[in-house]
């Protein structure tokens, strides 16, 4: 019997990298998981089928966030789909009892080489979605309920060459503390993960350049670059029972990047 036995999750950006791993991870623990993606249905299609295989239960869900009516789409379809495979209940299967905010974009540049259509990219894939997808959850979410949102460890390290990127993080690590003050007593905890560079098709332009991969392990404590599941397991914690006593905080999932020198071997 998994932790999270009748229980449903919503895992935005579910289909590939981190988000995938994530929607594995609560599937494998009992959760009925609804796979959103933006536009790749094969990688949607592969994680469902993945978690399948596994033995739990899984649907995807389409909607491009930034595109007007996303959110529509995307909350009539997790309600099609628990309504379809949702546990049969006092609401027919059409509560939520975890929101994983875990889609967004990266872009890289300086200050002098933001531009405006740039940051405004960012702000409304990687910040205005989630609150909104926020506040169409919470109507669906039952007590007890679980939020997570997926920001970076670029909102704590100061690197100057993905400033829109890290602001939009910052701004997304904004959104827990009050949101668990409000959501608090009804037992819901809202968290964000930090993850510092993963293994994803996201990073892949810099993970694929030995010397690069070298530099990040270098200021890296534990000397290695993070894989999808090491984040996904952080996030399963802080959605399954023994994360209850954890909310409006930040957790930082970067194998310890950039903490300080790290003495040489
Ligand atoms: N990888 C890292 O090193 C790292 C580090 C820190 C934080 N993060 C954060 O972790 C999260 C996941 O990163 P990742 O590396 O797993 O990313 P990824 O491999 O690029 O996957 C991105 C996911 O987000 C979805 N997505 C992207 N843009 C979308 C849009 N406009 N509308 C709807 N869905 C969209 C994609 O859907 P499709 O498959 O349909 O395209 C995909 O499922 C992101 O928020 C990222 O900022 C990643």
């Amino acid at each position: 019997m998994g932790e999270l036995d009748g229980r449903t999750a919503l895992v935005t950006g579910g289909s590939r990298g981190i988000g995938r791993a994530v929607a594995q991870r609560l599937a494998a623990d009992g959760a009925l998981v609804a796979v959103h993606y933006g536009g790749n249905e094969a990688a949607a299609a592969e994680t469902v089928e993945l978690i399948a295989k596994a033995g739990g239960r899984a649907f995807a869900v389409r909607a491009r966030f930034g595109e007007s009516g996303a959110l529509d789409q995307l909350f009539e379809g997790l309600a099609a789909g628990l309504a379809e495979h949702g546990e049969p209940g006092e609401d027919g299967g059409a509560g939520l009892d975890i929101l994983v905010n875990n889609a967004g974009i990266h872009l890289a540049g300086s200050i002098g080489q933001l531009t405006e259509e740039e940051f405004d990219r960012l702000m409304a894939i990687n910040v205005r979605t989630p609150v909104f997808v926020i506040q169409r959850a919470i109507p669906l979410l039952r007590d007890g309920g679980r939020i997570v949102n997926m920001a970076s460890a670029a909102a704590r390290i100061g690197s100057p060459v993905q400033i829109g990127y890290t602001v939009s993080k910052a701004a997304l690590v904004a959104l827990a503390a009050p949101l668990a003050n409000e959501l608090g007593r009804r037992g819901i905890t809202v968290n964000t993960v930090n993850p510092g560079v993963i293994l994803t098709d996201m990073t892949s332009p810099w993970t694929g350049v030995p010397e690069a991969m070298a530099g990040l392990e270098s200021i890296t404590a534990l000397g290695r670059i993070g894989q999808p599941e090491d984040v996904a397991d952080v996030v399963g914690f802080l959605a399954g029972p023994q994360g209850r006593w954890v909310t409006g905080q930040t957790i930082d999932a970067s194998g310890g990047t950039y903490l300080g020198p790290i003495p040489p071997a």
